[in-house]
């Protein structure tokens, strides 16, 4: 199975963000904001195993500054690095303002997802062969966050 280039997952999504994802203050519930980042992770990790994915663990989502309904929301998605069946998958997202232009960085996000075959079973998938200093760098840090997941594990289990 040939290696495949961080670009061939990048995915990319935008969505105005409605008063049913607010609460009655007029701040977007950070569910919803979870549930776009799983929806751009599923579809990267597709794009890049080809397969139908679960998502196994979510390992960090962290929310850097508020969204309002009327905001728009734009999600970044690309695998930085694969393994066996699983593949991490960064997604960062952006807010804006459509009548102000005020942008910020809201939020980013580590997944796990796994390819399943057609007996739900998980299947292998291509590597990562990253083309850039950056994408290299974001493979280097997808392998130390697995290593402290395993290690993570361990230790739970051995408790
Ligand atoms: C994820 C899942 C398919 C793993 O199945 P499993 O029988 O434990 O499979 P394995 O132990 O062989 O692990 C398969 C891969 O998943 C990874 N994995 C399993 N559990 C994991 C976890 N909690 N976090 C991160 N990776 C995990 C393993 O490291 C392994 O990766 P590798 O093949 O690249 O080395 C299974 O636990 C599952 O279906 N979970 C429910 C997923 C789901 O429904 N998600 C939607 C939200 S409810």
């Amino acid at each position: 199975m040939d290696a495949k280039k961080p670009t061939e997952s990048l995915t990319t999504m935008a969505q105005v963000m409605q008063i049913t994802d607010a609460n009655t203050d007029g701040f977007v519930h950070g569910g919803s904001i979870m549930k776009l980042v799983d929806s751009a992770a599923g579809v990267a990790s597709m794009r890049h195993a080809q397969r139908r994915v679960v998502t196994a663990q979510v390992d960090s989502l962290t929310f850097h500054a508020p969204v309002h309904i009327g905001d728009v929301l734009s999600l970044t998605a690309c695998v930085t690095q694969a393994w066996n069946s699983s593949m991490e998958v960064e997604v960062t997202v952006h807010r804006e303002d459509p009548v102000t232009g005020d942008q910020d960085h809201t939020t980013t996000a580590y997944l796990t997802m796994v390819a399943l075959d057609e007996h739900g079973r998980p299947v292998a998938v291509p590597g990562v062969a990253p083309d850039t200093v950056e994408e290299t760098r974001r493979q280097r840090e997808a392998e130390t966050r697995r290593q402290s997941r395993i290690q993570l594990r361990q230790d739970l289990e051995s408790d």
